[in-house]
């Protein structure tokens, strides 16, 4: 059986994308038709890219966990809607029907709701990869609280950023999480941010892991006595807030070309069809399917690719609480073997590191049951492109590149797995809907094929971000005045002789790290913080694994209070309490100057040159204050 929007074959697709230019709202109201409203639109797209604003199905109301939960309970309420793979092997896994699920999310929507917790409320939530948080995301969406979900990598300091930004009045976070060897103490974490928010009336705690914790009894709520109260005196409230069409789902913070991450507006009903609408076709639906994306929920690829797109869709989807490498590299092969993992989704950095461990952890794996994989967050190189078809695709299963971002809320490039053409790096052709251009950097259209170009894209389509939060001007300015009436990626890409895209990696000051996106400015101030540090320059180069590395370039005080390394892991320990430690720098050189404008504006192309080490290539420095230092950092490259 297929979804009843689902593209069969090359020629359906090329008259989906027609119909989809040339009569979207036609197109759009189709696909909607297939969901679960409270209130049918009337409304289709109303839009400009000038202010901007764009409104899909405005005066349409919904709840989007009736349409992940409730809508299955008619027919496969017994399936499984998650299964949940623990970090320890050893430990018992969860198996969640769709049933159970729909228990599960009301009995935390009722303790929520129990606590004041309401409709546009702001709730963030910092827990490890465990059911609970699945539960706490579809409860915030289920009484139409805005969710914010931190990734459990953060600092207290980006934790308590984020609270103040959003105005918080709830937190739901763990005790602890264990990731491979580490039991991370995420309350710990939160209680140090919340000495600085005050907005935040409530925490709610689930305990997973044992580690002690402070309990604060004004705002502290056990959340797992609660639920189980809840349910076992039969007081679960069952109704879903009905929401507008526009409403905000949910704030994702993402990072910028700024020192300051942006919120990210999502709403209920775009965001829901889209990325649905982008599921379903993409990894080519099946009703049986096993699905595993191997993210984390606290990006976006979790949100829309385990949780909201996947169980719109009814599969069964499939969440990990580990890394790939532990306890050893055959981890994800073990998992695809033991739940017969249908769609394999993950991020090219992992296959490189996955490559790495070469084919010893393959041997006595049965993936058979693979039919598609994915791949996601950055470009992925030839070599690991082919090492992922021939030894876990064994050449049988189409792949999928990806191409999105955390502002575009689904997939919006990519293949349709066996259904239009892979080419290897290349994302190619873009999703019906999704009208994509390359400008020059004069914002002029590049027509022709085989070119390079700012990659933009010039109509809605229904999962675009509305605003980022608090800050519309700031949504304005990042992505929609580089090239006015356009919408700006931030990326570069290539465009091939068939029209297929490929994307060439950002052309802001934005890193790529192991998928992670992280500014160079919020690196460089969190690098400033350090007392003996007068100044820094952050770059990217070429990282075999990651990706991208960080390459900090830094100038210290003359009399410096302390030795090289120790200024050095300093520093690591600076940017790991700023941000977190997945933005520490690769390699931090300590110089005496940074090539400079006259105008006082660092020339970073030539500290790119030097990070990737062509040294006889930097380009032209005669424009710089003082060329000399040029010589003198090339000179001192780690
Ligand atoms: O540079 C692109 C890269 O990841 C960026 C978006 O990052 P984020 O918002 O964190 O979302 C990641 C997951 C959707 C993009 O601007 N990127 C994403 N997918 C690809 C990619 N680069 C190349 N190929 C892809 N398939």
């Amino acid at each position: 059986m297929s979804f009843p929007f689902q593209i069969q074959s090359y020629k359906e697709y090329v008259s989906a994308y027609k119909k989809s230019v040339e009569e979207p709202d036609t197109f759009w109201n189709e696909i909607a038709s297939h969901f679960l409203w409270r209130k049918q639109p009337t409304k289709t797209l109303q839009w400009n890219f000038i202010e901007p604003s764009v409104k899909w199905f405005e005066d349409g109301e919904l709840n989007i966990t009736e349409n992940c939960i409730d809508r299955h309970l008619v027919d496969k309420a017994d399936q499984t809607a998650i299964i949940w793979e623990p970090n320890d092997p050893a430990e018992k896994n969860r198996k969640i029907s769709y049933q159970e699920l729909h228990i599960e999310v009301c009995a935390m929507a009722t303790v929520l709701r129990n606590h004041g917790i309401k409709k546009g409320d702001r709730v963030c939530i910092y827990m490890g990869m465990v059911p609970e948080l699945a539960f706490a995301v579809l409860a915030c969406a289920r009484i139409g609280a805005i969710h914010s979900v931190i990734f459990g990598g953060f600092s207290a300091q980006s934790i308590a950023d984020r609270i103040q930004d959003a105005g918080a009045s709830a937190v739901i976070t763990c005790d602890g999480a264990f990731r491979g060897g580490k039991d991370i103490p995420l309350k710990s974490l939160v209680d140090e941010a919340l000495i600085h928010c005050t907005t935040v009336k409530k925490v709610f705690l689930h305990q997973r892991t044992g580690i002690p914790v402070v309990i604060n009894e004004i705002t502290d709520v056990f959340l797992d006595t609660e639920i189980k109260n809840i349910k076992e005196g039969g007081h679960i409230i069952y109704d879903a807030e009905a929401m507008k069409a526009e409403d905000p789902l949910f704030i994702l913070y993402t990072s910028g070309s700024t020192g300051k991450p942006k919120g990210v507006v999502h709403s209920c009903a775009g965001y829901m069809i889209y990325t649905t609408y982008a599921f379903v076709n993409v990894f080519q639906y099946q009703p049986d399917h096993i699905h595993f994306c191997t993210a984390d929920i606290g990006w976006v690829t979790g949100h829309s690719y385990i949780l909201y797109g996947p169980l719109c869709a009814g599969v069964t989807t499939l969440m990990f609480e580990g890394i790939p490498t532990w306890p050893d590299a055959g981890r994800f092969w073990n998992i695809v073997d033991k739940y017969k993992v249908n769609v394999l989704y993950t991020a090219p950095t992992a296959i490189r590191s996955l490559m790495l461990a070469g084919t010893e952890p393959l041997k006595n794996k049965d993936l058979s049951s693979l039919k598609v994989l994915g791949t996601v967050g950055e470009p992925i190189n030839e070599e690991a492109w082919h090492w992922y078809d021939e030894n876990i695709g064994k050449k049988k299963c189409p792949i999928v590149d990806t191409w999105w971002q955390t502002e575009t809320g689904g997939v919006l490039i990519s293949n349709l797995a066996g259904i239009t053409p892979a080419r290897p790096t290349y994302a190619t052709l873009p999703m019906p809907g999704v009208q994509p251009i390359l400008v020059n950097d004069q914002g002029e259209l590049i027509e022709e094929n085989n070119v390079n170009g700012n990659l933009c894209i010039r109509f809605p389509w229904p999962s675009i971000l509305r605003t980022t939060y608090g800050d519309h001007e700031r949504c304005k300015q990042n992505y929609f005045s580089t090239y006015p009436g356009l919408y700006f990626t931030g990326d570069g890409a290539f465009r091939d002789e068939n029209g297929f895209y490929r994307i060439t990696g950002r052309v802001d000051d934005v890193l790529n790290v192991s998928g992670h996106r992280i500014g160079t400015a919020e690196v460089e101030n969190a690098i400033n913080m350090h007392p003996d540090v007068v100044e820094s320059a952050v770059v990217g180069f070429p990282h075999d694994i990651k990706g991208q590395g960080i390459y900090a370039f830094v100038i210290c005080d003359n009399e410096l209070s302390e030795e090289l390394d120790t200024i050095r892991k300093n520093i690591h320990d600076t940017v790991s309490k700023i941000i977190g430690p997945f933005a520490k720098p690769d390699k931090i050189q300590l110089v005496k100057g940074l090539p400079k404008t006259r105008s006082g504006k660092i020339m970073r192309r030539i500290l790119r040159k030097i990070a990737e080490g062509a040294l006889d290539n930097v380009g032209d420095t005669t424009t710089l204050l003082d060329p000399g230092v040029v010589e003198e950092i090339k000179k001192g490259r780690i």
